[in-house]
């Protein structure tokens, strides 16, 4: 696609948009205004603002069209209302917070990062450890974090439970399951299966708490694991799915998870991966190139690959019956069989 001059300085000066709207939800802005209509003074001195800059925030609010203006009172616009609000139950706040504390300072990077051919956490940091070890240090971020990928997630969960048949299967494991919202949806539309969900001990007491509150809490058992050491149940679920968490991880490492998982299946199983591939001509699609950036400046050598590269990774590890599902929504499924 052939781009003109304005499209490129939207895209260069895309940042004050994404700041105006984080900075207003870490100030607390539009919770502000679900109190209700405020001119600029009232709703600065709720906060604590000097007027001068409070202002100016809430003049490009409106000129983005989040606010909407009556005289001197502003008042939310109906998807600011939906989704900045965060009593609402569609906040899209978790998201704001994990790229102002993580993502925005990694990409400020990006050239170093493509420079280096490695991530910048150190760089940025301070901090050599990795990724998931950073960002779960503070239990305030794994719900930013699994809170704003289970929003990610709900078109994918859609589009899984319409094109795969989970009736096949006896015992099915989730691993690196994140909010758990998969297999509450399984256990949903499948009463019979046994269910389980495997996570990094870090992750797992956020995930806990999802299940304990929802009504298959004597159903869904959530255990401990880390499948790149291999430490996931062995030779007990015929069903395994990992979600977007193949691209979090270099290649060779994705070879020895997905070693892990053949081995802990019992003949005769199948494993699926969910991802978001890049095209096998390489051309994009446009949101899997940008995030295969976001794998290098944040994570351990993730990247996105091809469809012909998963199936190539999954052939590798000795998996049968390799296929690649499409199913609606914005993932494409990746199966894999082990012999019986
Ligand atoms: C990007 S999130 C994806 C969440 C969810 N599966 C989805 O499809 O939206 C990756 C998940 O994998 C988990 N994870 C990362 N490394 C792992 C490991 N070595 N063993 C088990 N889980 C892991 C993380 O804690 C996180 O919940």
């Amino acid at each position: 696609m052939e781009t003109g001059k304005e499209q490129i300085l939207d895209w260069m000066m895309g940042f004050f948009k994404a700041k105006a709207v984080t900075s207003a939800l870490e100030l607390g802005v539009f919770d502000a205004l679900a109190e209700g209509p405020a001119t600029a003074r009232q709703v600065c001195a709720r906060h604590d603002i000097p007027e001068h800059s409070g202002k100016r925030l809430l003049i490009a609010l409106t000129a983005l069209g989040l606010l909407l203006k009556d005289g001197e009172h502003y008042r939310l616009g109906e998807a600011a209302s939906r989704y900045l609000v965060s009593s609402s139950p569609e906040w899209l706040g978790w998201l704001a917070r994990h790229i102002d504390t993580f993502l925005y300072p990694l990409w400020s990077n990006t050239a170093a990062a493509i420079r280096e051919g490695k991530d910048q956490r150190l760089a940025v940091f301070g901090d050599a450890r990795s990724w998931f070890d950073i960002l779960y240090q503070n239990p305030n971020d794994v719900v930013d974090f699994q809170e704003f990928l289970g929003i990610f997630a709900k078109p994918f969960i859609d589009g899984i439970l319409q094109a795969f048949d989970f009736s096949r299967y006896r015992r099915f494991l989730d691993i690196g399951s994140g909010i758990g919202t998969l297999p509450l949806a399984v256990a949903d539309r499948y009463p019979e299966l046994k269910i389980g969900i495997c996570e990094l001990p870090q992750a797992a007491g956020f995930v806990r708490e999802k299940i304990m509150s929802s009504n298959h809490a004597a159903r869904i058992r959530v255990l401990e694991g880390d499948v790149i050491g291999g430490d996931i149940p062995g030779q007990e679920y015929d069903l395994i799915h990992l979600g977007w968490t193949l691209h979090d991880y270099a290649p060779r490492t994705q070879a020895k998870i997905l070693g892990h998982i053949y081995d802990a299946l019992p003949p005769g199983g199948a494993f699926i991966a969910s991802e978001t591939p890049l095209s096998d001509d390489e051309s994009g699609p446009l949101f899997t190139s940008l995030l295969s950036i976001n794998m290098l400046v944040s994570t351990d050598g993730g990247v996105e690959a091809t469809n012909r590269q998963y199936l190539d990774r999954f052939r590798a590890a000795g998996f049968t019956n390799v296929q690649l599902l499409d199913i609606p929504g914005p993932r494409t499924l990746f199966c894999g069989e082990k012999a019986a």
